[in-house]
């Protein structure tokens, strides 16, 4: 036994006390993560005490202990999921037999991959986050905001924790390079593009976590019905967590979208002029940002046709989300899908491709579905104010860079147009440069328990059954 009380320091549940392979991997990387924090993790609030919860169980006592803690002494845990007994394998050419409890040999570079791909994202999102908290609207949202993130972090050390444990040698260089490529840079940027997009302002921020972290929800979902069943445990319990960042997402533009209807209400007017003067975000300049993130988040489930995806899902390395509820054939060994394809002569042709290699498709338009749910509430809002004005997702096809798509000039219903048309309409379609300055002016740090910036209503509660005028972050 080591020294250490493993547990105290480590929250877990996978007996990190008696394993010392284990013990000795995160011992040589848990201090390159807290570098990593100290420098890309969020600027200049290390000694502040932050009201937060943090995971010490998978029960629902455990899963959401909340205390005040500085940033830097988070516990960050290993949870996995608890089992589920005698588990067989939801999908693909094994489907039937028992879940995998090692990764089998032929499977590793594959499973590899994924979990790299994903693990790589987590510490991307808090890069990318870095100088946010210096501009908050309220203290109740810089404290959501390094919730995010240090959940985040914990969700890279899941992902560390597989390829600890299960990827030998190979898994810990992983690990380390989760560690040394980052968001942005030109020599070594994160793996996906999204991720590498800048996130200066609370509006992306809240379009991030309401595209991106959902992106991030959906790619988990699938992962959970791996047959490698450490893998799926660890994805089951991050859900439970991520399901609070896409919550910050869609209140947080919810609550701007109450914010300019209350600023229309009061001046009469629809005219974006006239809402920037009283400090709002229009709804013309919101829907922008929602055409931005939206599109860039599309290009993350990867081309509609990929055989790469048709043989994870036949060699049961990943699933659909909700696989065993939500259809009927789990092995869709016969079984085709419809796409639709540029023509190449600037139309739209159908194309069939067999199930498998569609599977990249069939999770992005689960995705999409659940995206619409948000606009629907905002619309509701909306229409509740009395106005006609309706937010709307972009079409899948509209500035894509992976897939059929790719490269393809289309107008936001997905009607291919000419390449000067595009170019020429682009400034309506994407948040322009005075776009982003006008939202940079609204990035005003606002720290007084309960007050909110003026371009953001309040939420409808505080955290944990807490007032709204708690003071969520403290500063020395
Ligand atoms: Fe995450
Ligand atoms: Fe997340």
């Amino acid at each position: 036994m080591s020294a250490i009380d493993y547990s105290a320091k480590i929250p877990n549940n996978v007996d990190l006390a008696n394993d010392r392979t284990l013990q000795r991997a995160l011992e040589h990387w848990q201090p390159r993560f807290l570098e990593w924090w100290k420098e890309l993790g969020p600027n200049d609030f290390a000694t502040a005490d932050v009201y937060l919860r943090t995971a010490i169980g998978v029960d629902a006592q455990g899963w959401a202990h909340y205390g005040t803690v500085k940033m830097p002494d988070y516990r960050w845990g290993i949870f996995l999921a608890d089992p589920i007994a005698d588990r067989t394998i939801g999908f693909g050419d094994s489907f039937g037999q028992p879940v995998w409890q090692q990764v089998p040999g032929e499977f590793r570079s594959q499973f590899r991959r994924l979990i790299v791909t994903q693990g790589d994202t987590e510490p991307a999102s808090v890069e990318q986050q870095h100088l946010l908290g210096h501009t908050c609207p309220s203290l109740y949202d810089l404290r959501n905001l390094f919730q995010i993130n240090v959940e985040e972090g914990r969700h890279l050390w899941a992902m560390v924790y597989i390829l600890h444990a299960h990827f030998g040698r190979d898994g810990r260089e992983e690990a380390e390079e989760l560690l040394a490529r980052h968001s942005g840079d030109a020599d070594k940027p994160r793996i996906l593009g999204t991720f590498n997009e800048p996130i200066v302002d609370w509006l992306s921020f809240f379009c991030f976590c309401y595209f991106t972290d959902r992106d991030g929800k959906f790619q988990l979902k699938s992962l959970a019905e791996s047959s490698f069943d450490p893998l799926a445990r660890t994805c089951r319990f991050m859900l439970t967590e991520e399901a609070h960042h896409m919550f910050v997402g869609e209140t947080g533009l919810g609550r701007v979208v109450k914010r300019t209807l209350e600023v229309m209400k009061e001046t009469g007017s629809e005219d974006p002029q006239e809402i920037r003067r009283k400090g709002a975000v229009d709804l013309p300049l919101l829907q922008r940002y929602l055409n931005f993130w939206f599109s860039s988040s599309l290009d993350l489930f990867g081309s509609e046709i990929s055989s790469n995806a048709a043989t994870t899902f036949a060699n049961g390395i990943k699933g659909r989300p909700d696989e065993t509820t939500q259809y009927q054939d789990h092995v869709c060994a016969a079984s085709t899908f419809e796409i639709e394809v540029p023509d190449g002569k600037g139309g739209v042709m159908k194309d069939t491709s067999a199930m498998r290699n569609a599977m990249n498709e069939v999770l992005r338009l689960s995705y999409v579905k659940d995206c619409e749910i948000g606009l629907k509430r905002w619309n509701m809002q909306i229409k509740r104010a009395g106005y006609a004005l309706e937010l709307k997702l972009p079409s899948n096809r509209f500035r894509r860079a992976i897939g059929a798509w790719a490269n393809v000039p289309t107008d936001l219903e997905g009607k291919p147009i000419s390449r000067e048309e595009y170019e020429q309409r682009m400034p309506g379609w994407l948040p322009s440069a005075s776009d982003k300055d006008y939202v940079k002016s609204l990035m005003q740090r606002v720290i007084e328990p309960g007050k909110m910036a003026a371009w953001i209503a309040p939420p409808d509660r505080g955290i944990n059954n807490l007032s709204l005028d708690y003071e969520y972050v403290l500063f020395h």
